[in-house]
């Protein structure tokens, strides 16, 4: 039996980065601006340069297909098609990847984190193509999406669960533990 090293990557594998940069600019007008504000409630819009390509395939599905409730993500991919959104995806993460890929700061030990380590790395750098990296993520863009899990308007067979043990210390913790590590960064135009 032959193993080939992308094997675990076909979402990344079909998407043009190269194809996905010309509609990825108009995504900079949040994204790509440090520090941008969802409206109502407040927070950071996530940062995505960095990101597996896996996961941002899953999300943007995840909002055109109604899974992820959010009215400005939900316009933004609902006439994307799946080619569309691999080419998005791949764009995405081939910014800022060597750097993420590099495996991002050292992380301290925290005891907080001991679960969290299997799926999203020692450095908050997910070891999975579908599990999101955390590293350098906005703090309260993660306080956020702890949240939603929590409350049951993000769903997730692994994530709630897991989300549904924690208490509000516990989340503002881990996020702050997260946003703090090297990783993910604000996209610029260019
Ligand atoms: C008007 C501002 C705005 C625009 C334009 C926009 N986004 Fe977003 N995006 C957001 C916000 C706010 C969120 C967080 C939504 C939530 O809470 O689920 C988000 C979330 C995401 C996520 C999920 C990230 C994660 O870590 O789970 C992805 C992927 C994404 N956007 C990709 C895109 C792409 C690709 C485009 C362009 C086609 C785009 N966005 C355009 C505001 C925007
Ligand atoms: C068994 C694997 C697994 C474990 C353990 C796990 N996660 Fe996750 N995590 C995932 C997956 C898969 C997703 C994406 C789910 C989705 O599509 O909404 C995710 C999503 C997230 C997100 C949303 C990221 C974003 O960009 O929107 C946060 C924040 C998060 N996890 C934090 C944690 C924390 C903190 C822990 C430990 C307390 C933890 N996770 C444990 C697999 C895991």
């Amino acid at each position: 039996m032959i193993f080939i090293g992308s094997a675990f990557l076909p979402a990344f594998a079909e998407g043009d980065a190269a194809r996905g940069a010309k509609p990825g600019y108009t995504c900079l007008g949040c994204h790509g601006i440090e520090g941008y504000r969802n409206a109502y409630p407040s927070y950071r819009v996530p940062k995505l340069g960095g990101q597996k390509a896996s996961y941002l395939v899953v999300a943007l599905r995840g909002y055109r297909d109604g899974m992820r409730a959010h009215p400005t993500m939900a316009g933004q991919a609902s006439s994307l098609t799946d080619q569309q959104i691999e080419d998005l995806a791949a764009y995405f993460a081939s910014l800022n990847a060597d750097r993420v890929a590099a495996g991002g700061s050292r992380a301290p030990s925290n005891e907080a984190t001991t679960t969290c380590i299997a799926c999203h790395g020692q450095n908050g750098i997910s070891l999975s193509p579908t599990w999101p990296t955390l590293a350098g993520q906005h703090e309260d863009y993660l306080v956020h999406a702890l949240n939603q899990y929590r409350d049951g308007k993000r769903k997730d067979p692994v994530m709630s669960p897991i989300v549904a043990a924690l208490s509000d210390d516990d989340i503002a913790l881990l996020a702050k533990y997260y946003a703090r590590l090297d990783g993910l960064q604000t996209t610029k135009a260019e």
